[in-house]
């Protein structure tokens, strides 16, 4: 994965430093945009909050160790399937995500920082996704192997 991680992990730090509660306002976007993915946060707003920026700043860390990524990511993306989370809300959270950071970092959101995180995103959406279909796919196999007839 060729992504620009000085500008990442800069942008980053500026943001953090900005708005320590950043995540607040991306639920806050993220809600009132598509309002349909609310259900889906159970859970404390304790827990909701943790879950992009804590995930965000180990991919951060870990940017050069791909492979890593790679499992940590279709893991998470696997276990994002048993929330009920769907293909099509990637691009949500993207969009959500995008626009917490540009409101935040302001002057500093050039053209290359968003280029920085466009890619990134669609990098670990990707791998979430791909994560997911092979999790999607394992459960329908093992299905199929639990309603065949015994053998013999
Ligand atoms: C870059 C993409 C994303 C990252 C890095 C990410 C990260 C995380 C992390 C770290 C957790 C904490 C629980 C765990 O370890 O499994 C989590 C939970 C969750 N995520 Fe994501 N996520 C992403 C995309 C999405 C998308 C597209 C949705 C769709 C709305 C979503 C909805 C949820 C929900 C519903 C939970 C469970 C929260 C709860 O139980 O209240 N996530 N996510």
């Amino acid at each position: 994965m060729s992504l620009d991680v000085i500008t990442l992990r800069e942008s980053f730090d500026l943001v953090v430093s900005r708005a320590p509660d950043m995540t607040r306002r991306f639920y806050a976007i993220l809600f009132e945009r598509y309002p349909q993915v609310r259900p889906l946060f159970g859970r404390s707003t304790e827990k909701q909050e943790q879950m992009l920026t804590r995930a965000l700043v180990a991919v951060l860390d870990r940017l050069e160790d791909g492979a890593w990524l790679g499992d940590t990511l279709r893991a998470l993306g696997a276990k994002h399937v048993d929330y009920g989370v769907t293909e099509e809300m990637y691009p949500w959270v993207g969009d959500a995500l995008l626009a917490t950071l540009a409101e935040v970092a302001g002057e500093a959101w050039t053209p290359q920082v968003e280029k920085a995180w466009t890619d990134a995103y669609a990098a670990i959406a990707g791998l979430m996704l791909d994560g997911a279909r092979r999790a999607t796919e394992r459960s329908t196999r093992s299905e199929a192997v639990a309603a065949a007839p015994p053998p013999g």
